[in-house]
């Protein structure tokens, strides 16, 4: 039996990611649940920011940010970015992060996340509370460390994780397998 509850954010899993951004010579890195895909032709990704963070101002300024997705390994330093504000700290010292080049943004990749995608905002959504940066994918770096020989990514290696509520929940074992229970005609992408 559902009940209907007030309108709020309560949607769940939320991935965990690490978006970095860059402007005027500073640097940052936030932590943030409200990222996911937006658009596949051409490839684009959106993060809600609220306006109060130092990211807001950074991926204001440049237009550009890294969203880098982390392993359970890096839970505390996700924690301690999603907790801590850049805007007098750098969070890159305080959680042990490595600062790598990027290459088409001046924001730097994080090196201990196996997966840093670099993006430049096409959209920018004042919502409300947030701003709805859309970025298209410039450039998606892999590490070989958690891929197969056919390089795609395996997620027993990577690790990711979510939030769900206030507690961050690792992914469980795997389920099933993309497009299996699909009718056998041209499938959709
Ligand atoms: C798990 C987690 C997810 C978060 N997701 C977001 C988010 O999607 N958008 C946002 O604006 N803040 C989010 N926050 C809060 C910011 O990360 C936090 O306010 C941070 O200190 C802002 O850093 P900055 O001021 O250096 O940009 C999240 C925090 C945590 C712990």
């Amino acid at each position: 039996m559902k009940e209907a509850r007030r309108p709020s954010t309560l949607f769940l899993p939320k991935p965990v990611a690490l978006v970095t951004s860059a402007a005027g010579g500073k640097d940052n890195v936030m932590t943030a649940s409200w990222v996911n895909v937006a658009c596949m032709e051409p490839p684009m990704l959106c993060v809600a920011v609220r306006s109060s963070r130092f990211t807001h101002e950074l991926i204001g300024k440049s237009g550009r940010f890294t969203v880098n997705v982390p392993g359970e390994e890096l839970l505390e330093a996700a924690e301690l970015c999603g907790n801590v504000s850049g805007s007098e700290e750098d969070k890159f010292r305080l959680a042990g992060l490595t600062r790598q080049a990027a290459s088409r943004v001046e924001a730097p990749l994080i090196a201990e996340c196996p997966l840093s995608i670099e993006c430049e905002v096409r959209h920018s959504l004042e919502l409300g509370s947030h701003t709805l940066f859309v970025g298209e994918v410039m450039v998606v770096w892999v590490d070989s460390r958690i891929t197969d020989d056919a390089g795609h990514l395996l997620v027993e290696r990577m690790r990711p994780f979510v939030l769900n509520y206030r507690e961050y929940w690792g992914m469980g074992e795997r389920l099933g397998t993309y497009g299996s229970g699909a009718p056998p005609f041209k499938v959709i992408p």
